[in-house]
């Protein structure tokens, strides 16, 4: 029996790690696929070389361009490996324009697909995310919520068979990596407040850009800020002047991302992942968004949405209530059952 995973960003490099190494001790074959989507070296060999993830086993090189492009080229290299290894399903993580192709393409050839991360919503649709994920759960034979929400949301959406709650693998893998965590090799402030803003709403206008550096430099008290290529190339091109409170680093590896989350004040950021790894560690995080696919995390002021100086201000004042209720991702064993589905859909 064969699977074939389709991953092409940093964050599903993460998220496959472990279902690719509980793969290993069944009889199942995994086959991977790496769509070039991301192709820097610190977001993509460097997160293979730190969590230590098999090498995938074949790159399509794709890299950037506009979005119908990049998902274009994807399904046709996928469509011909796809042909030629006829596997008996295929895997998909999230909400990215690799999972969108990989999904795609898989149920065009009619092969079972199963997604990770399923169920998600932001509600808004001018996220490409929010496009991706609703189509990939659509097309998916298997879809594996991270959250009960997440599963109740597919069965509003007519989604009723296939659809399980396993909770989220992201969780499974900071349970893993916890004690790993490394502090990057730099010097750090005694105290400090760690920000990673990458989404296109945040980046691709000068207005929106400029406007959060400027109230993050207002901050008191030193920001630590790994910047993905994305914001970096904006940076540049926008001629942003740095605020002297910023501290601004490469891409981290993730363990010491999870290093810099578990000792940082307060993370601030628009990822979809970073907020639920503060949440998970107990960290208070503001998020430069409208809205949140996580809401669960918004509960006792643990994530607070932010879209203004003000906000960022008034959220940096705030104090979270209660603990964190990590039991809404499930209980750290997400990969086994998504393993247990896997087995079922390729027998
Ligand atoms: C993608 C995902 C997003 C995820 C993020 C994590 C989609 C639609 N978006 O966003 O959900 O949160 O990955 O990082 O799939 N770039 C580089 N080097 C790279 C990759 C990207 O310089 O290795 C720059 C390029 O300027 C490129 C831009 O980033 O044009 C956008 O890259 P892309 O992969 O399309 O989206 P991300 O913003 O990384």
């Amino acid at each position: 029996m064969k699977v074939t995973t389709i991953i092409g960003t940093r964050p599903e490099f993460t998220k496959a790690y472990l279902v690719s190494q509980s793969l290993k001790k069944t009889r199942i074959d995994e086959y991977v696929i790496h769509t070039g989507q991301h192709y820097d070296n610190k977001l993509s060999r460097n997160i293979f070389n730190d969590v230590g993830y098999r090498e995938p086993d074949i790159n399509l090189n794709i890299g950037s361009g506009t979005h119908g492009w990049q998902t274009g080229k994807m399904l046709i290299g996928l469509e011909k490996i796809l042909i030629e290894n006829t596997p008996n399903a295929v895997i998909v993580y999230g909400d990215t324009n690799s999972a969108l192709a990989g999904a795609l393409t898989a149920a065009k050839l009619n092969l079972p697909v199963l997604h990770i991360e399923a169920g998600a919503r932001s509600f808004n649709k001018e996220m490409p995310e929010e496009v991706n994920r609703i189509i990939v759960d659509h097309l998916a034979t298997i879809n594996c919520c991270a959250t009960k929400r997440n599963l109740l949301q597919l069965k509003k959406e007519g989604i009723k068979k296939g659809a399980i709650f396993t909770g989220d693998v992201m969780l499974d893998l900071i349970e893993n990596f916890k004690h790993l965590m490394l502090a990057p090799k730099l010097v750090f402030p005694k105290s400090f407040l760690l920000a990673t803003i990458h989404r296109a709403e945040n980046t691709d206008s000068y207005k929106r850009l400029s406007e959060i550096f400027m109230w993050l430099g207002k901050i008191e008290g030193q920001v630590v800020f790994p910047i993905h290529p994305r914001t970096k190339e904006k940076f540049k091109r926008f001629k942003i002047k740095l605020p002297k409170n910023i501290i601004l680093i490469s891409p981290v590896s993730y363990k010491e991302m999870l290093w810099l989350e578990m000792h940082a004040k307060k993370v601030i950021t628009d990822s979809g992942g970073v907020q639920k790894e503060a949440y998970w560690l107990g960290v208070p995080c503001l998020t430069f968004r409208r809205e949140t696919e996580w809401t669960e995390t918004l509960k006792g002021g643990w994530n607070q949405l932010i879209t203004s100086e003000n906000h960022l201000q008034k959220g940096l004042k705030t104090k979270s209530e209660g603990k964190p209720d990590i039991a809404q991702f499930g209980n750290g064993k997400a990969v086994q059952k998504v393993i247990a589905e896997v087995i079922k859909l390729v027998k």
